[in-house]
């Protein structure tokens, strides 16, 4: 297994918003334990000052929250109740791409499983966390299935103002193919325009691209040389097949070498000429473990204190030896709490997805009534020691960030000033 070292700089101790708003925000977490407020972002803003707007993929979203892509954005009835409950943005399960005549060439991810078992996990650190383990892979239903599903649920997010986004895992070469199936890129793309374009005819459609993590334990990705490769060409065929019309987000997978590769796939995606680059990153998918056994199958991805110690290192010496400001990033890993969000926010990153943190057994979380999505940004915001309103306040009075700044503002502002950050942190260590 490869190691990884931690990141040097954290948010340790509580947090320091100001004594009223630690007062709010203690009153708030009592008072919002059987229903969130109806307009969240207004009251935030009335109340704290403090502007929850942000960007995914270079479109708004009225919060900085979302669900991640997996088994918890496979149904209608799934991305209802998160558009119920306030989230900013939702990606929908991974579609295996397919050509005209339905043919996969990455068939072996489109396999059927839906048992998972959220389970406790100790990162190296010590600290404890959760994991949810499974067999399964990528969207298993049909191509239209997954068409139809995209079209109903932009239909019911709309009105909530929640974002809604496909991801797609396309034909990738192995280090002994020597052509890429442009058909896949061209098929799949289209008809997943034309749903998107349906209902949101004048903005571009954000999309992912999905490296999952189980290709990290595959032949596939056994060469560093074939994966720089995938990810220097993809998001030219992606632009191919959709010229201007395409927001596309990579997201990037914790591959079995060390971190220096990850330094290495970063930069490979920003050296890309600019019309062949991605819009924006996701940061980083799951680890994979290619000894650990679960139900009779070997090697399995999975999350943790690890995976967001692995993250926030790797993004420090991003930011550390980077010389052209980084791409706007949507962070994924272990944001298991709004503590955690901040951490992400501080290296850059401008949204935040879970999907553990939906899954957590009903004890762990602290409102009473409601469905996990509402439980969880109910923690994720108000908690007074770990939630993100807390933390936010807390650096805005340590950077001087101005009363109504928004999220965005907030990672673009990290993004240019991290070696202020660094220090900062450091001091307080
Ligand atoms: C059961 C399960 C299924 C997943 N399926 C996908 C998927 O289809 N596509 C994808 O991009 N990520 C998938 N992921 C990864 C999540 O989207 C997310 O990036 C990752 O779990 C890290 O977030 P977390 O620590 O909050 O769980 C899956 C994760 C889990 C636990």
């Amino acid at each position: 297994m490869f190691e990884f070292l931690p990141p040097r700089a954290r948010l340790r101790g509580s947090p320091h918003p100001g004594e009223e708003n630690a007062r709010k925000i203690a009153n708030d977490f009592e008072r919002f334990r059987d229903a969130l407020p109806r307009s969240l972002e207004d009251y935030v803003l009335s109340t704290y000052e403090f502007n929850l707007a942000s960007r995914y993929g270079g479109l708004p979203v009225k919060n900085p929250f979302g669900k991640a892509s997996g088994q918890l954005s496979v149904a209608h009835h799934q991305i209802e109740k998160d558009a119920e409950a306030g989230l900013g943005f939702a990606i929908l399960k991974t579609l295996i791409a397919q050509d005209r005549a339905g043919r996969q060439s990455m068939h072996e991810w489109a396999i059927p499983e839906t048992h998972m078992a959220v389970e406790r996990i100790c990162g190296r650190s010590g600290v404890e966390g959760w994991t949810v383990t499974w067999k399964g892979r990528g969207w298993y239903d049909t191509f239209e299935a997954y068409c139809d599903f995209f079209d109903r649920s932009l239909a019911a997010a709309q009105q909530a103002g929640m974002l809604v986004v496909p991801s797609v895992k396309y034909h990738l070469p192995t280090p002994e193919e020597n052509s890429w199936k442009k058909e896949e890129y061209e098929f799949t793309t289209a008809a997943l325009l034309d749903r998107w374009r349906r209902h949101c005819a004048a903005t571009p459609m954000p999309l992912e691209k999905d490296f999952s993590p189980t290709l990290a334990g595959s032949s596939r990705a056994s060469a560093k040389a074939t994966v720089l490769e995938w990810l220097a060409t993809v998001p030219g065929l992606i632009h191919g097949a959709a010229a201007g019309r395409v927001s596309l987000g990579l997201k990037i997978f914790n591959a079995l070498f060390e971190d220096d590769f990850q330094l290495e796939m970063l930069r490979a995606v920003t050296a890309c000429a600019a019309e062949e680059r991605a819009g924006f990153l996701v940061y980083a998918n799951r680890l994979f473990d290619p000894a650990r056994v679960y139900e009779g199958h070997q090697g399995v991805a999975y999350g943790g204190p690890d995976l967001s110690d692995r993250n926030l290192a790797v993004l420090e010496r991003w930011l550390d030896s980077r010389t052209v400001s980084p791409l706007p990033f949507s962070a994924t890993g272990d944001i298991s709490s709004g503590r955690l969000a901040a951490e992400y926010l501080l290296r850059g990153a401008s949204s935040f997805q879970m999907h553990t943190l939906f899954q957590l057994p009903d004890g762990e979380y602290a409102m009473r009534a409601g469905a996990k999505t509402a439980k969880a940004l109910h923690l994720l915001l108000f908690h007074p020691q770990e939630g993100f309103i807390a933390w936010a306040l807390d650096l805005g009075r340590r950077f001087g960030w101005k009363p109504g700044i928004n999220v965005e503002e907030m990672a673009s502002w990290c993004r240019g000033n991290w070696k202020t950050i660094r220090e900062a942190l450091d001091i307080r260590a």
